[in-house]
């Protein structure tokens, strides 16, 4: 039976809580094979961020338990003073917050909605498991998130999606077409869009500039 998306979003954080209480800070909590892919992933991530203005603002939407800005090269972390982790799994918000307990330019929200902007916002793996949703209700949801994304970014945002160029395929994924996603993105964003589908996983980054960035 297909569900609404805020149950699968209430699915989701049931699940991602409980995959954090069993795997502590871990790949495998957040549902990546293992720390290889998960930091592969972040790489292509970081590309939207421009060190040649100085420091910079981030927020990352899902952040799970925080892996993202403990993944930073040292220079992004040493130029990075606002580092602002959202996500819908009160378990990962908790575990994020004692990863950074005693670092005051990192703060974490138990929520979806993001509330300060920063200079980028990233997401990723919070389009994959669409928990029985109905697909074309979940693609407007990863459009209604990108362009939530957008809006709160001053200068740019990055988020990964699982492609539809597989070799086989689970039922609780969303698969995405690569076209349709440029598409998207260059209607609704303008043309500082690059689509990174090369890195060998079975999924591809897209990162948005905004303006001048
Ligand atoms: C696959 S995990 C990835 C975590 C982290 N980004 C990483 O790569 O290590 C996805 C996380 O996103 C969270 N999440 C999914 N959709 C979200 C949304 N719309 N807003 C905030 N958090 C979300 C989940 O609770 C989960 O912790």
């Amino acid at each position: 039976m297909k569900i609404q998306v805020s149950e699968a979003l209430d699915a989701m954080a049931k699940d991602y809580s409980q995959r954090v209480i069993d795997y502590g800070s871990t790949a495998v909590a957040v549902g990546w094979a293992d720390f290889e892919t998960q930091d592969l992933r972040f790489k292509q991530l970081q590309k939207v961020i421009d060190l040649s203005g100085g420091g910079f603002s981030l927020s990352d939407l899902g952040c799970g338990y925080a892996a993202f800005a403990q993944a930073l090269p040292k220079e992004m972390q040493q130029k990075m003073r606002v580092y602002h982790g959202y996500d819908i799994s009160k378990e990962m918000i908790s575990v994020a917050k004692e990863n950074f307990k005693n670092n005051e330019t990192h703060q974490f929200f138990l929520s979806s909605d993001i509330q300060e902007k920063t200079d980028y916002v990233i997401a990723s793996g919070i389009f994959n498991h669409h928990f029985d949703a109905e697909p074309k209700e979940w693609w407007a949801h990863i459009i209604k998130t990108i362009r939530h994304m957008y809006d709160r970014a001053e200068k740019g945002i990055a988020f990964n999606v699982m492609t539809s160029y597989v070799d086989y395929q689970e039922d609780y994924i969303y698969y995405c077409d690569p076209m349709e996603m440029l598409r998207v993105c260059l209607d609704h964003f303008g043309r500082n869009v690059s689509l990174h589908h090369d890195y060998n996983l079975f999924e591809f980054t897209v990162l948005v500039k905004k303006g001048n960035a």
